[in-house]
């Protein structure tokens, strides 16, 4: 695949109101969701809740794109078809998480780097062949007293700029996504600093690394205040930090930056992109790729009853996912 092609997808991943539904917890984190609504996490189960997001009916009018877990992007949906090639039938392109997690970075207590790249390449190879168009690669940095050491954001930004190479040479666009947390009490200017040196550190990785920006997709955290800072900062204040530290580590040859809810609630991921995307014109298309945002309000209702509430769980689906589109476009306004 050239990398026009590889432009190509990565430029459909953000065409302008559009964003990415995250539909990749792994089993671990699906599972907590799942008890969280009183229902057991049986495959079944997270089939179901999976179909009944991506086959959302008129989701391509504000969504691009679906990323998928390993599991998801090998089943069926009931109409016995492969889960991507019903995706693609409905205008949604489909992604799939590739890494293996976060684990304890050995001797640095606290922090954590992403594991997953042994026997990479072999993966994404399989992952072509069953459909995916792109990749997604979680880095987690956490922000405490002691956290994040220099070694922790290097470690993790050269395995995602390894991972991102190895992308490109199997015809993926590679989102690399570099989470910095929301848990603590740091406050907006800490959580800035953090995100600056993350970005740097990131975009120094994939030059070093041979990385193609033209076809690659950045996830990102927005910049914000730690869960239990009693300083909370107004969502203008959030949208300009963001805004601000992004034009300043992020080459404009990127084809699209989407963000990440990380534990927002969905009124706060809807008013934050609203407000960033205010701020514009920007140097990128500035879009979602909501997982917890987009899917929770759905969840509840659909636990209720898996089969008669689908149609009314999918109503849900697709108003977060059109007023996270209007906010793509700076054009949301709250009780609309
Ligand atoms: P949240 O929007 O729930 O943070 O999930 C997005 C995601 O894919 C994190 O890797």
């Amino acid at each position: 695949m050239s990398i026009e092609d590889l432009e190509n997808v990565a430029l459909a991943m953000v065409a302008p109101g559009k964003g990415i539904i995250a539909v990749d917890e792994s089993t671990g984190t699906i599972t907590k969701r799942l008890t969280a609504v009183g229902l057991e996490s049986t495959p079944e189960i997270r089939r179901a809740y999976r179909e009944m997001l991506v086959t959302t009916p008129g989701l391509k009018e504000h969504i691009s794109g679906a990323i998928l877990y390993d599991e998801t992007i090998r089943e069926t949906t009931s109409t016995g078809e492969p889960f991507p090639a019903v995706m693609r039938k409905a205008g949604i392109i489909p992604g799939i998480k590739v890494d293996k997690g976060p684990k304890p970075l050995a001797g640095f207590p606290g922090d954590v780097v992403t594991e997953g790249l042994d026997g990479l390449r072999e993966r994404l190879q399989e992952y072509v062949k069953l459909g995916a168009q792109f990749a997604k690669w979680r880095a987690v940095i956490k922000i405490s007293e002691d956290t994040p050491s220099s070694t922790a954001i290097e470690a993790n930004c050269h395995a995602l700029a390894r991972y991102a190479a190895l992308c490109q040479e199997a015809g993926l666009v590679p989102m690399v996504e570099p989470e910095v947390l929301m848990d603590g009490d740091h406050d907006l200017a800490v959580s800035y600093e953090v995100h600056e040196a993350v970005l740097r550190s990131l975009f120094s990785a994939l030059y070093e690394q041979n990385v193609m920006l033209e076809g690659t997709i950045l996830k990102a955290s927005m910049v914000i205040a730690g869960t239990d800072c009693a300083d909370q900062a107004d969502i203008d204040d959030v949208a300009e930090a963001t805004v601000r530290v992004l034009k300043s580590t992020v080459p404009a040859a990127l084809p699209g930056i989407v963000f990440l809810s990380g534990g927002q609630t969905d009124e706060q991921a809807t008013a934050h992109l609203n407000a960033i995307n205010r701020l514009g014109p920007h140097p990128w298309p500035l879009s979602f790729s909501y997982g917890r945002a987009m899917v929770s309000s759905a969840l509840k209702l659909w636990a209720k009853d898996t089969k008669a509430n689908v149609a009314e769980a999918q109503k849900i689906v697709f108003a977060r996912a059109r007023d996270n589109g209007l906010a793509a476009l700076g054009q949301w306004s709250s009780g609309k």
